[in-house]
């Protein structure tokens, strides 16, 4: 959620800003705001869409070459012009945006209100800039450390001042800030996708760190004031990649990506001869990951699903015990640590905060942590110990659709490399091998797919309510169907596992509540199959994913969705694709808005 974009330079900047601003909305925000640096200075705050923020400022902001603008993720104080950001002092003279909470923002207030200080909004971003504003004795970057040390809380912080008409000023606790630096200018954003068409140098910042940035150059200093060196690094971005092309979501083009997506997770990645996985990014450890006993899978929504079938496969592949665990509940939980356990994190964003805490209890009690993240010099990708990048491509989309693909793909690599340190012979691990390098083409069968589910939408799409079930490897997948039909459409859906319909679930059968039931010719089959028939003698109407060959369902269920056959461990891959297509085009029929669903962020950073 939320957004900084910052530029100094000697171009005007509110086209930067704005434009930095529309490659960050799909992180989610419900205001915005632009500060540019000129004489007189000039603040402008909006409520709603960015493209309100642009109409508003196009022909009244000034050419000023330095600025700051965010999007706001409301925490404290309502979704208002008073409430969006940039925020300033008494003197008018410090702008300031914040990404995150300030916990201790109350205490902070009082003690600034007794000392005079008087405050226009409500939220705790405002107490920022007075502190600042209290602790400034001439120089910006000292004032803001010196501020900060008195917070609590996560920030990922811009601030400018009057007096220092070419300088920002950056820090970042908890919430991401990268830097630009370019031949004439210097930027920074809390996401790199509003940098990469300005410059590939960047660098990542820090948590306690605070960055003064001037045209082309940038300093840094923790905030226990030691001086910080470090270079820029190069950021292989394609720009070409974060446009939506004849698509009309970025969520329908990211699901057309997935046979890429796969591809991508596989590429480099497979010895054939020995029927093993390469992981470049876990030989650092893979002594000690080999010997692993015990693996916690922690993440959280789709991210989660992901770890979920993470369990299916390793316990199939390895001889690990396997636990997964909602990283938000993950600190209540008194788990056992002992030696020989891994903790896998896994995020498309590598910054939501409950991820991101979870990973540090787990280093902090000694575990080896690894990530599986897709965004490259996220926060969780550089504070696990190593990891494997998902290598999914940019995901503007809120929903998580070709980095979900892309996890259940490189979590299938991982048990396969340990598996076949261990029990898992060379046939079992060639066979898996052969379908997952199948599965890009096969995911193109389905895509052709996409009219037939397009109508199974019209069909669908006004039930109140929806329950998905599957048994095994299929029921993450139920789970995740479920949360993007929640997610994109707005309807209330549940995932199940089938087995436990008759527990409980199946009292709300009736003819108004559909089922998607995933009924894959496997080793539950005839389980699932039972379910279905439990459901259609309470008249449920039926919508059922099946394999391709199977004429057995037709007389049973109202509807199927046939996909490629696969092995039973790779069918996830393929049976999750028409659950995402099923969801988008319900919630474009209902009129949602799929990229950027209400009360939705693509990165949740905050707990
Ligand atoms: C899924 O479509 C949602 N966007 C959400 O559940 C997401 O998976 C969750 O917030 C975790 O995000 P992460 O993978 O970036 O950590
Ligand atoms: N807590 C701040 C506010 O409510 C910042 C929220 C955000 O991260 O956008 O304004």
């Amino acid at each position: 959620m939320c957004g900084i974009v910052a530029y100094t330079g000697d171009q005007p900047a509110k086209g930067i800003l704005i434009e930095g601003l529309k490659r960050l909305e799909y992180r989610g925000y419900d205001s915005s705001g632009i500060f540019i640096l000129d004489s007189p200075p000039y603040l402008a705050r909006s409520v709603g869409k960015v493209a309100e923020l642009e109409r508003r400022v196009w022909n009244s902001a000034p050419d000023g070459v330095a600025g700051i603008a965010h999007t706001r993720w409301a925490t404290h104080g309502k979704p208002s012009e008073a409430n969006a950001h940039p925020h300033t002092d008494c003197g008018s003279k410090l702008f300031l945006v914040h990404n995150g909470i300030i916990e201790n923002y109350q205490l902070l207030k009082k003690h600034l209100v007794e000392t005079g200080h008087q405050f226009k909004s409500e939220t705790d971003t405002e107490v920022l800039a007075h502190l600042v504003e209290a602790c400034y004795q001439g120089n910006l970057q000292v004032a803001v450390q010196k501020a900060l040390l008195q917070v609590q809380g996560t920030f990922g912080i811009a601030v400018m001042h009057l007096d220092h008409p070419h300088t920002i000023v950056v820090a970042r606790r908890g919430s991401p800030i990268i830097l630009g630096i370019g031949e004439k200018a210097s930027l920074a954003a809390s996401d790199v996708s509003a940098l990469a068409q300005h410059t590939d140098q960047v660098v990542y910042l820090e948590d306690n760190e605070v960055a003064c940035l001037e045209p082309g150059k940038f300093s840094i200093i923790t905030l226990d004031n030691r001086s910080v060196s470090r270079g820029t690094t190069s950021l292989d971005w394609d720009i070409e990649s974060m446009d939506r092309g004849s698509f009309p979501h970025y969520m329908l083009k990211e699901i057309f990506e997935q046979p890429e997506a796969v591809e991508n997770a596989l590429r480099g990645r497979v010895n054939h001869s020995e029927a093993v996985a390469k992981l470049g990014g876990l030989e650092s450890v893979q002594e000690r990951l080999l010997q692993a006993r015990h693996l916690i899978i922690v993440s959280c929504g789709t991210s989660f699903y992901a770890g979920l079938f993470g369990r299916y496969i390793f316990e199939t592949l390895t001889d690990m015990t396997v636990e997964t665990e909602l990283a938000s509940e993950f600190r209540y939980r008194k788990l056992n640590l002992r030696q020989g356990t891994v903790v896998l994190a896994i995020s498309q964003s590598g910054e939501t905060a409950d991820t991101l805490a979870a990973l540090r209890e787990a280093k902090r009690k000694g575990a080896l942590v690894l990530g599986l993240v897709n965004v490259v010099g996220s926060t969780i990708a550089r504070e696990t110990h190593a990891g494997v990048y998902s290598h999914a491509g940019i995901e503007i989309g809120v929903a998580s659709t070709k980095s979900f693909t892309s996890q259940l793909t490189i979590l299938t690599l991982m048990a396969l490399l340990i598996g076949r340190s261990r029990d898992l012979s060379y046939e079992e691990g060639h066979e898996i091998i052969r379908a997952l390098e199948k599965v890009p083409d096969q995911i193109r069968e389905i895509l052709k797919q996409a009219n037939h589910v397009r109508e199974l939408a019209e069909k669908y799409c006004h039930a109140d309510h929806f329950l998905f079930i599957g048994r095994k490897y299929q029921y993450p997948i139920a789970l995740e169907g479920a949360l993007k039909l929640k997610e994109i459409a707005y309807i209330h859906a549940e995932g199940y596992a089938a087995g436990e319909m008759k527990h409980g679930p199946i009292a709300l059968i009736d003819p108004k509540f559909p089922t998607l039931a995933l009924a894959l010719e496997d080793g539950s089959y005839e389980r699932v199959v039972s379910n279905i028939q439990e459901i259609r003698a309470r008249e449920g109407q039926i919508l059922a994913v099946t394999t391709e060959r199977n004429t057995k369902l037709g007389n049973l269920v109202d509807d199927l969705i046939y996909i490629p056959e696969t092995h039973e461990a790779v069918a996830p891959l393929l049976t999750v694709v028409p659950l995402q297509l099923l969801a988008y085009y319900c919630g474009v029929l209902l009129g949602r808005d799929v990229d950027k669903p209400r009360n939705l962020a693509k990165s949740v950073t905050v707990e």
